[in-house]
């Protein structure tokens, strides 16, 4: 059940709506509550982080997860999820997660996020499922389905383009439509028209010049009429720019509270005639709908069942979790195998990411207690090798674990990314573990080659040392149940089946957006890759990569025969399907990812070599013979022709190949595609010389199908300049110190080294609009006001008597 649903009685309340009470509606109560309408009885609800667990707060609110929360299961953030390849799985999470909610009294939960992994060292990229938009949307579309099975609605988030946390609340993406079309739109597209989420966030940034928050035809063509989105679109938090502007182009509900100022100008805008009342109505009647649909379920009761609920999250842990090396097959280990366990992660679990999805977690597995209950041993010999959150060198640390290692026949060694090395709020630097941790694991090696490195991080990292373990767990971060499912893979009672769900490159330089990442030099970042995001770079140019796009190894194996699909297909027709009949030809039970890419011929259009088009999970007994069917969209063999407007299949032979990951193909077929199409102009894109991406100017003006627009200017200061920027003039610098404490102080100090570290990088490039509300104000007795800002712009700028009168009335006015 939608929106939709609350359509007619949304409307008749809104008709009762005084001018400023239909204003009012359209913005937050506070940082987690929507208004409502007291006089008209209707109830503001509650909205909360998300996505891989409740983050509630029932005190202070933030958005940086600062502030504690209310226990909740805390489940593998989205890079874990995405390897299940499992939509069913994420179905079951989603319906877990919504009964969290309903006991909490909540009524939407903010996620899914499913921007494409544009970039390796996109800070957030934990909380983002995949580089390929086909897997991102199925991924999000079952978690969806499971969450509002449970009458509680859903955000998915960040639309659009928000790849990378540097200048996230300013930064121009530059990027041509082909590229939006095919790569960053489509799994909110897939998601949107499969499982319609009661709301949308729209991102932080701009696209091509404008803030997702007012871009009109992102909001009300993309979304609303060309997918069908019935629901509401929220703000990121703080992410209004120009709130007339917004309501004018879709953005139905700014969050949070943002005191009475937009609401003002909401309300004049429509006195004056310059904001149609009947776009304004629109708007009001979404939001109440929400609120009605919301406030009808926070009604229900559900009996919680947190044991169950952490039995899942470990389920769901192993299922995540990557063999990507097992050599000599030495894991599984048996239980009496003489072992010892390395590293500090083995206790205390990386198990989640920082920012505004971290949750606090019902109950915390560790690997060294469950290793221990799994196997009935209680002298597990451990050496913690480094400290689990500093990257602070200790040799003799090393030397320990190392003589530990060659004191038994494996050694297990965790290992991976201490929380300050990626979160919201600010990007990677590089793509390595602490040097700590790759001495460790190199002297361990060395000490004892029978050696299992098991891994906790949110993204790929750089391994070094790959040669020497025998074998590479990639557990990602696992969620409170990671700890007891990295003790059932290691001992054989659960079978690794996770996938990657994007590329490990071997460096970062290798990656195809490496040159252009994150850009920000003219407060632009230039897409000028194109489509070549991921493999579809990698294979189109053959870079070679540490582990491929979809690869994972098992306890089993597995044989591919007898591919089955058409060989003629025409574009006007219905889905294609692809048969393939596959073996478990090893001595397990386990499941196998089948993966179907499509090829496509040589021709008018700049293309990657290969998309995946589909895939499926097929549980195998050991001997079982199963049949995998994939079901290919017509969109499988599209392209976007941006001067068309539409997408076209271009006749000619196409292979369908089917494989174990992008780079392990089993079984191919040629289809005939037969299609009237053409595009209208040659589609160019990036080249590749010199072993690098080549996108000069001349080129990518072609792909944008216009000139480069100039960056927005610096000076004079505006609304949108950053406390970075303005500290370049006096005033502005101590204007700068003062806004730090004072959003310090909204905060109540920061002790934790990551949340400072975020704290400090949001701060300094956050947009000075975006003071009042995340700085406390917004119009309101404390605080910066909107007021305030414009005396700053006039004292930056130079006009002095001017801000201070300014500053002088605010000051006598409040
Ligand atoms: C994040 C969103 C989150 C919101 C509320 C923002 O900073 O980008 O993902 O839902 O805060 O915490």
């Amino acid at each position: 059940m939608g929106l939709r649903s609350k359509h007619n009685e949304a409307t008749a309340l809104v008709r009762q709506m005084t001018l400023q009470e239909k204003a009012s509606l359209c913005s937050g109560k506070s940082f987690w509550y929507i208004k409502g309408n007291e006089r008209l009885g209707l109830q503001p609800v509650m909205v909360t982080d998300g996505p891989h667990g409740l983050r509630k707060q029932t005190s202070s609110g933030d958005h940086v997860g600062l502030h504690t929360s209310v226990p909740a299961t805390c489940f593998p953030t989205a890079s874990a999820l995405a390897s299940s390849w499992n939509p069913q799985l994420l179905r079951e999470i989603g319906v877990a997660l919504g009964e969290q909610c309903v006991a909490e009294n909540v009524a939407v939960l903010l996620g899914p996020g499913v921007n494409i992994k544009r970039h390796p060292l996109c800070g957030r990229n934990f909380e983002y499922f995949s580089e390929d938009p086909l897997l991102a949307g199925e991924m999000a579309a079952a978690l969806i389905e499971g969450v509002q099975s449970q009458g509680v609605g859903t955000s998915i988030k960040h639309f659009a383009a928000n790849n990378q946390e540097f200048g996230r609340m300013f930064i121009d993406v530059v990027v041509d439509e082909r590229t939006l079309r095919e790569i960053y739109l489509p799994a909110f597209e897939v998601a949107v028209k499969r499982a319609q989420p009661w709301t949308v966030m729209c991102a932080y940034n701009r696209i091509n010049g404008t803030y997702c928050g007012e871009h009109d035809w992102l909001l009300n063509q993309v979304l609303r009429e060309e997918w069908g989105f019935e629901g509401l679109v929220v703000s990121d938090w703080g992410a209004t720019n120009d709130r007339v502007d917004g309501v004018r182009s879709g953005l139905d509900l700014e969050m949070p509270a943002s005191g009475p100022d937009n609401d003002n100008k909401v309300a004049n805008a429509v006195a004056s005639g310059t904001l149609d009342e009947a776009t304004l109505d629109t708007t009001a009647i979404r939001v109440a709908s929400l609120s009605l649909l919301g406030a009808d379920n926070v009604q229900n009761t559900v009996a919680l069942d947190q044991v169950a609920h952490h039995t899942l999250a470990r389920r769901a842990a192993a299922e995540c979790a990557v063999l990507l090396k097992n050599a000599d097959d030495l894991l599984p280990i048996t239980k009496t195998t003489s072992f010892c366990v390395i590293g500090a992660f083995a206790k205390q679990p990386r198990y989640q990411g920082t920012g505004s999805s971290q949750v606090v977690p019902t109950t915390l597995d560790n690997a060294y207690d469950a290793i221990a209950t799994l196997t009935g041993r209680t002298d597990i010999a451990y050496a913690p090798g480094y400290h689990p959150k500093s990257d602070a060198l200790d040799a003799d640390s090393i030397d320990t674990a190392a003589r530990l290692a060659a004191e038994h026949d494996v050694a297990l060694v965790f290992a991976g990314l201490p929380t300050i090395y990626e979160s919201e709020g600010f990007d990677r630097e590089h793509m390595r573990m602490p040097e700590q941790h790759n001495l460790l694991i190199e002297a361990v090696c060395r000490a004892n080659p029978r050696t299992v490195v098991i891994l906790s991080n949110g993204a790929p990292v750089e391994m070094p040392w790959i040669d020497q373990p025998a074998a590479v767990l990639e557990m990602y971060l696992a969620g409170q149940g990671g700890g007891g499912a990295a003790a059932d893979l290691i001992f054989g009672d659960a079978n690794p089946c996770g996938r990657l769900a994007e590329t490990f490159p071997l460096r970062v330089q290798d990656v195809g957006s490496n040159p252009w990442f994150p850009g920000g030099d003219g407060r632009q970042v230039h897409y000028r890759e194109g489509l070549y995001v991921g493999y579809r770079y990698f294979d189109t140019f053959n870079v070679p990569v540490l582990f491929p796009f979809g690869h994972g190894l098992s306890y089993t194996t597995y044989e591919y025969d007898d591919i089955d699909v058409s060989p003629t297909w025409s574009a006007d027709r219905e889905p294609l399907s692809v048969r393939v009949s596959v073996t478990n030809s090893g001595e397990r039970k386990g499941s196998e990812t089948v993966q179907v890419y499509v090829r496509s011929p040589a021709g008018a259009a700049y293309r990657p070599v290969h998309v995946l088009a589909g895939f499926t999970r097929l549980p195998l007994q050991p001997g079982e013979i199963g049949e995998a069917i994939v079901t290919l969209e017509p969109r499988a063999f599209a392209c976007y022709d941006a001067e068309a407007q539409r997408w076209v299949t271009l006749p000619g032979e196409y292979e369908v190949c089917v494989g174990a990951s992008s780079r392990d193909i089993r079984q191919t077929a040629v289809v005939q595609v037969r299609s009237e199409d053409a595009v209208s102009r040659t589609l160019r894109g990036p080249s590749m010389e010199g072993g690098q991406l080549q996108v000069d100017d001349a080129v990518f003006a072609d792909m944008l199908g216009h000139a480069i627009p100039p960056p927005e200017s610096t000076q004079p200061f505006h609304r949108n300049s950053t406390l970075n920027e303005i500290a370049a003039v006096r005033i502005g610098r101590i204007f700068k110190d003062f806004a730090m404490r004072a959003y310090l102080k909204q905060l109540g100090g920061l002790s934790d080294p990551t949340l400072a570290r975020m704290f400090e990088e949001m701060a300094r490039t956050m947009p000075l609009r975006a003071l009042p509300l995340l700085a406390g104000g917004g119009g309101g007795k404390k605080g910066i006001s909107n007021a305030h800002i414009d005396a700053l712009l006039n004292l930056v700028n130079g006009r002095f008597l001017k801000g201070l009168w300014q500053l002088l009335r605010v000051q006598l006015h409040r």
